[in-house]
């Protein structure tokens, strides 16, 4: 007796015998292999392509005939003349089983395909959205056997897809009869299928086919800056990417100024939740333009976010983040609709997905940082840092992970700073300065020239040199120290103690001139006493979190160090090190993951699982609270000076000799480092 066709898939390897005439659709679902299809097999979505391969496949053992499978049939023939099946491409439900077949399943027609990231370092995402297109006919109305449209759809949804426990809205139940009808029956849903054992939500309906897509924003929503990644939920792959400023900043600049303000003028918590809820509407309907989607596609979003911003977002009054013990209305993760948090511009249904916050200092942005980074699954140990107003920090390996926050300021994103701005073109990135000389050369953002080269002065004059942005402020300091324009307590020399005219008087103190524009117009652009206070304040507080958590770990050195944050992708690793920002490793070993709070939504946007992992591996992450530890503020005040005034950096000194220059405490330098900041 013969046997029935062998049909073998790649690359899962998955095999089983059909007999001829099965579609391989069907073949795919017996054997679990991962076969996307929207239209359930009717050959209208085209989501089911294949790649069969002819010939000898000793591996496999099997020879695959030209007749392998069934000739094309009228339903492909007409979808390659309306809109081009690639070369070699079959669509799997039309296609039948005839003979022993090798079939590839591309990557485009896998439901949970890899999205690959941009950093080397990162693992790829495994799409598995919470929400998804399903294409259905429903049975039309019968006078004889009553049931409403929605029981109908329900039903099908059941026989066509075995999706139970199906409910829906009233702005669906609105939408249904004329979809239904428009679409002669047949009908796309959006269906949310949540995590866990929870039943489905119809979250939009379109007559027939949807083939517009829908989608997600993944939105990291800071103290100073939101910014949103919008999200294809079919492949992950991002149409835009936009921000806005956060419009709380006028309640206060840092974290506990709004805390402050709700705790002073009443209803100022309600005032801040509008301001926020208002600018992500906003930034929706922008990115959404600029992604070239109409808004109301937007069906799902993910917030990460700080325990203070959590709250307001929330309507939440964050009073009691504002003292001791710093408690979480909730520190668990949250599904919710979106109308709950008036996000009126996008899908009238969309849900809500806001990560768990670790603790009450520590929030949700750190929960996506450890998503993106995984310091849980590390060999070795590993220091990752968020740099922003509240730098995120996270030191472990696969043991254990701790995290903790620290107050930053917001110093490294160019405010508080003489002549700091944003990062934007004209703003000075980066900058060398010689030692014999003193003299400095910069580059400024949206120019490829240095500025001492030929050229330069036509290659900026569209921007002109504006200011200096974060990662430029912690160069220019850097090399301040390494030109022994600045002394190891921070102090800037006159130009007599320098030798050079650049270090000008400034009231009391000294400042070190890096650009003079005013001949055209333009700013005379230092770096002043103040600054460099500003950047000791800083830069001490993202160190003493970080030696806090090696203390708490029990270890005085780690095996790499992880830069992350909107400006964190842009520091330069040595310059960290001089400024002694981060701890002392083999620069070799301090790499930058870019925004990786942002992509830790991103990742919890395109997949169930990972919103899961997050939940589980926030439960085990030990938080510690750097404000009630004394033993910050003593790292805090070793940390003052540049590098640290305890702290031996053997690995810097051997590869960046600091001069040793004292400017005398006479200076001017008053008291600055000493001042603890305050949490923002
Ligand atoms: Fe939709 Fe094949 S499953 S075209």
């Amino acid at each position: 007796m013969s046997q029935d066709p062998l049909v073998i898939f790649t690359p899962s390897g998955k095999r089983g015998r059909f007999p001829a005439g099965t579609p391989i659709l069907t073949a795919a679902r017996k054997l679990g292999v991962d076969l996307d299809s929207v239209c359930g097999g009717r050959g209208i979505c085209s989501k089911c392509q294949i790649a069969p391969s002819y010939g000898d496949f000793p591996k496999h053992g099997v020879t695959v005939r030209e007749d392998a499978l069934s000739e094309w049939n009228a339903v492909e023939a007409r979808y390659d003349r309306v809109r081009g099946l690639k070369t070699g491409r079959r669509l799997g439900c039309q296609a039948t089983v005839q003979g022993d077949v090798v079939i590839d399943v591309p990557s485009e027609s896998q439901v949970h395909r890899q999205v690959v990231r941009k950093a080397a370092s990162a693992r790829p995402i495994i799409m598995d959205p919470a929400t998804r297109l399903v294409f259905v006919e429903v049975d039309e109305p019968d006078m004889h056997e009553p049931s409403g449209d929605l029981e109908r759809l329900r039903k099908a949804l059941s026989a066509q897809w075995q999706i139970e426990d199906v409910s829906a809205g009233l702005p669906i139940l609105k939408k249904l009869q004329p979809a239904l009808r428009k679409g002669k029956w047949q009908v796309t849903v959006a269906l949310y299928m949540g995590q866990g054992g929870e039943g489905s939500r119809i979250l939009d309906i379109w007559p027939g086919l949807h083939e517009s897509g829908i989608y997600g924003l993944a939105i990291d929503l800071g103290s100073t800056t939101i910014a949103a990644h919008l999200c294809d939920l079919s492949d992950g792959h991002v149409l835009a990417s936009s921000g806005l400023m956060n419009p709380q900043i006028r309640f206060g600049e840092d974290l506990m100024s709004r805390v402050s303000y709700a705790m002073m003028n009443p209803g100022g918590d309600v005032e801040m939740t509008t301001a926020v809820r208002d600018a992500i509407n906003t930034l929706a309907s922008e990115i959404a333009e600029e992604g070239g989607i109409d808004p109301r596609l937007i069906v799902e979003t993910v917030f990460v976010c700080n325990p203070v911003m959590h709250h307001l977002l929330l309507g939440i009054d964050p009073v009691e983040l504002g003292q001791a013990p710093f408690a979480l209305a909730t520190s668990s993760s949250m599904t919710l609709p979106a109308v709950a948090l008036d996000l009126t511009a996008i899908n009238p249904e969309a849900q809500v997905y806001i990560l768990p916050c670790i603790a009450g200092h520590v929030g949700a942005d750190a929960a996506a940082v450890a998503l993106s980074e995984e310091p849980n699954l590390s060999e070795d140990l590993v220091l990752v840092v968020d740099v922003g107003t509240n730098a995120e920090i996270l030191l472990g390996n696969k043991h254990k992970v701790l995290a903790c926050s620290s107050p930053t300021g917001p110093a490294f994103e160019g405010a508080q700073i003489s002549s700091g701005q944003r990062a934007a073109p004209g703003a000075i990135e980066r900058i060398e300065i010689n030692p014999e000389t003193k003299e400095p050369r910069f580059r400024i953002i949206g120019c490829d020239l240095w500025s001492d080269d030929p050229g330069f002065a036509e290659a900026s004059a569209a921007t002109g040199v504006t200011g200096i942005c974060g990662s430029g402020i912690i160069e220019a300091v850097a090399e301040m120290r390494m030109a022994g324009v600045l002394d190891p307590s921070g102090l800037i020399g006159s130009a007599e103690q320098v030798g050079t005219p650049r270090c000008e008087p400034e009231g009391r103190t000294h400042a070190y001139l890096i650009h003079d524009g005013s001949a055209d117009g333009g700013p005379r652009i230092t770096v002043t006493q103040g600054d460099i206070r500003a950047i000791q304040l800083a830069k001490s507080a993202l160190y003493a979190g970080a030696r806090l958590l090696m203390d708490e770990m029990g270890v005085d050195t780690v095996d790499r160090v992880t830069l992350a944050g909107a400006f964190g992708a842009h520091i330069s690793p040595k310059h960290a090190m001089v400024l002694g920002m981060i701890p002392d490793a083999p620069l070799d070993k301090v790499t930058s993951a870019g925004n990786a709070a942002g992509h830790g939504a991103r990742i919890a946007l395109c997949s169930r699982a990972a919103r899961s992992r997050i939940e589980q591996v926030v439960g085990q992450i030990h938080k510690v609270e750097t404000a009630v530890e004394p033993k910050f503020q003593e790292h805090f005040v070793n940390a003052s000076a540049i590098p640290n005034s305890v702290e031996p950096f053997p690995i810097l000194s051997s590869v960046v000799p600091l001069p040793d220059v004292n400017y005398g405490a006479s200076g001017g330098g008053g008291e600055g480092g000493r001042r603890r900041r305050r949490r923002g």
